[in-house]
């Protein structure tokens, strides 16, 4: 089926309390065993590229990749532009096809994020494409396990902030980093409660690789949508290569040192799909 919008399938899983696994995929490999899992356990799924990908393949080679892989799928698959700053290389990611961009403003003063985040949204709004944005900021976890007050999602001011901007969803920072965690990570599942009432928008959780698998359950009953996972699938991803490598350095065919790489990222996928409530929902 073609590429769906971000807002599609968010509206159900909100509805129904589940939460559609987000994932950033640096290749054809991880990208591949992401789209198996969602059509095996037909799960809807979003597959992301951050930046540095978009700039690695060029973004429109990605978006016509995407699309014609999900074009043989019978599971909404959703395109979505990851954190991104910069409101140009989000209008160009909407005019390659993508179905959904994010708006990372978090790190600018209130106003200014709601002024981007609005710019973004009523240029992709244009083409029915979808829009996240954030709220507080979301750390990587080597500046600490996410939850240090300053940075963490007020639910007042979220409420404030989705009054002025049209977005589709939002994503909060309740505890949660990016990358491995030096220690577990604690959610601040009270504040999650409180930002899904007063604000009523799909909520996003980032930072998903080492959170533990109650976590995610207990976010998903708190109202959160759309869970993030990048670092954990570049772990597994690069553990089966080091393995294949070392099992045979001289191989000269690189699809033989990478392509089983698709299976172990399926059955991680499969997994969150699994927990997240998300399989079967297609
Ligand atoms: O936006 C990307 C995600 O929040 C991924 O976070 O790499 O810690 O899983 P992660
Ligand atoms: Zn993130």
């Amino acid at each position: 089926m073609p590429l769906v919008t971000l807002s599609s399938v968010l509206k159900k899983a909100q509805k129904e309390r589940y939460a559609v696994p987000s994932f950033n995929f640096s290749g054809i490999e991880d990208l591949r065993g992401i789209l198996d899992a969602a059509q095996e356990v037909k799960s809807p799924v979003i597959v992301m590229t951050s930046v540095n990908i978009g700039k690695y393949w060029g973004i429109k080679g990605v978006a016509a990749y995407v699309r014609a892989m999900a074009a043989d799928m019978d599971v909404p698959v959703v395109l979505h532009q990851d954190h991104t700053k910069d409101v140009e290389t989000l209008k160009q990611c909407v005019d390659l096809g993508y179905t959904s961009v994010m708006i990372d403003a978090s790190e600018r003063p209130f106003e200014e994020n709601v002024e981007l985040s609005n710019r973004v949204a009523e240029y992709a709004h244009a083409f029915g494409v979808s829009v996240e944005a954030e709220l507080g900021h979301i750390s990587g976890a080597e500046e600490g396990a996410g939850d240090s007050d300053e940075m963490l999602t007020r639910p007042q001011d979220a409420q404030r902030f989705m009054e002025l901007v049209e977005a589709d969803a939002l994503a909060v920072a309740v505890g949660t980093a990016h990358g491995f965690y030096t220690k577990p990570p604690k959610l601040d599942f009270d504040r999650l409660v409180k930002i899904g009432e007063l604000t009523k928008v799909p909520l996003v959780l980032h930072g998903g690789s080492g959170v533990a698998e109650p976590d995610f359950v207990r976010s998903i009953e708190c109202g959160i949508t759309k869970i993030n996972v990048g670092t954990e699938l570049r772990y597994e991803i690069m553990q089966n290569l080091k393995k294949n490598f070392a099992a045979d350095p001289d191989e000269v065919d690189i699809r033989k040192l990478v392509s089983s790489g698709r299976g172990v990222i399926t059955e991680v996928a499969k997994h969150k799909m699994e927990l997240f409530g998300s399989a079967g929902k297609a």
